[in-house]
């Protein structure tokens, strides 16, 4: 069996940036209809300019995933569009600030809560009524190793990404019996913009030697490329996938087993 979603539709949110950009692309490749959704306009759009180049129906809504009405908005399209949502890669995330737990602002705290935490409720929220109707779909939430372990000075995105382990294992338990999955990728350190900002915060005078120690301390001394979690998230909504659901799986080249 090969995976294959023609025919399919999906919906990438953070589609303008590194792995949401990957993920749009790869399902795209492999025959879907894509709405990307990113806040940022300019990289969103760039995203649904790659899908056409390579022939892909493609859709790019402006939208912040924290706002109700924004993601009711993201939804409405979808469905005007092509009348139906098999896949659901629900990926937007913001790092928030890089600080000592005393020193965090709590209006970054709360940022971080809502587009992180809040962002992947109301997707689900949202997108799960139309999967149900269909008895039928697939989401990936993207979490991260920060849901398993600490991290120093992202206390916040840390925790923001524990909740989105524990909202995608309660989804997954109301929709098991009706036909959907709910699963939630994991990644160890990509190399992605947010990577690189988060890095750029960590060691403002060095980043690329902080980056080096990194990636030596990694099992397979390497990051991972946007393209690999890309895989894992296809695999995960493919039908090569059917029992699969309720699971945070890692990919972080053995950085934490
Ligand atoms: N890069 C890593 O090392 C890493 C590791 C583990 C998990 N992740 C997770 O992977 C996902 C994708 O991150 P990435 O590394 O590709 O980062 P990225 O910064 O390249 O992409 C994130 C995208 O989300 C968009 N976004 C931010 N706030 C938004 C909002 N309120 N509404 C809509 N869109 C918004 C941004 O504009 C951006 O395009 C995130 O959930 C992130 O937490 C990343």
């Amino acid at each position: 069996m090969k995976i294959a979603f023609d025919d399919q539709v999906a919906i990438v949110t953070g589609a303008g940036g590194g792995i949401g950009r990957a993920v749009s692309l790869a399902l795209g490749r492999a025959g879907a209809k894509v709405m990307a959704v990113d806040l940022d306009a300019v990289s969103g759009a760039e995203t649904v300019r790659q899908l056409q180049a390579l022939g892909v129906q493609a859709g790019f809504h402006q939208a912040d995933v924290s706002s109700a009405e924004g993601v009711a908005a993201y939804v409405a399209e979808t469905m005007r569009l092509w009348g139906r949502i098999d896949v659901f890669m629900n990926n937007a995330a913001w790092q928030g600030a890089v600080l000592p737990l005393v020193d965090y602002p709590d209006d970054v705290f709360d940022k971080v809560m809502a587009i992180n935490v809040k962002g992947v409720f109301l997707g689900m929220k949202h997108v799960l009524p139309v999967m149900l109707a269909q008895r039928r779909g697939a989401v990936v939430n993207t979490a991260s190793l920060g849901a398993y372990i600490g991290t120093r000075h992202l206390g916040p995105y840390t925790a923001s990404k524990h909740a989105v382990l524990g909202l995608t294992k309660s989804a997954a338990l109301e929709v098991a019996r009706k036909g959907i999955r709910v699963n939630a990728v994991c990644p160890g350190p990509v190399d992605t913009p947010m990577l690189r900002d988060i890095e750029a915060l960590q060691s403002p005078d060095n980043a690329a030697s902080l980056r080096e120690q990194r990636a030596a301390m990694i099992p397979d001394g390497r990051y991972a490329t946007p393209d690999e979690v890309a895989n894992l998230m296809l695999y995960l909504v493919s039908d090569l996938a059917t029992h699969i659901t309720g699971q945070g799986v890692q990919i972080n080249g053995g950085f934490h087993t």
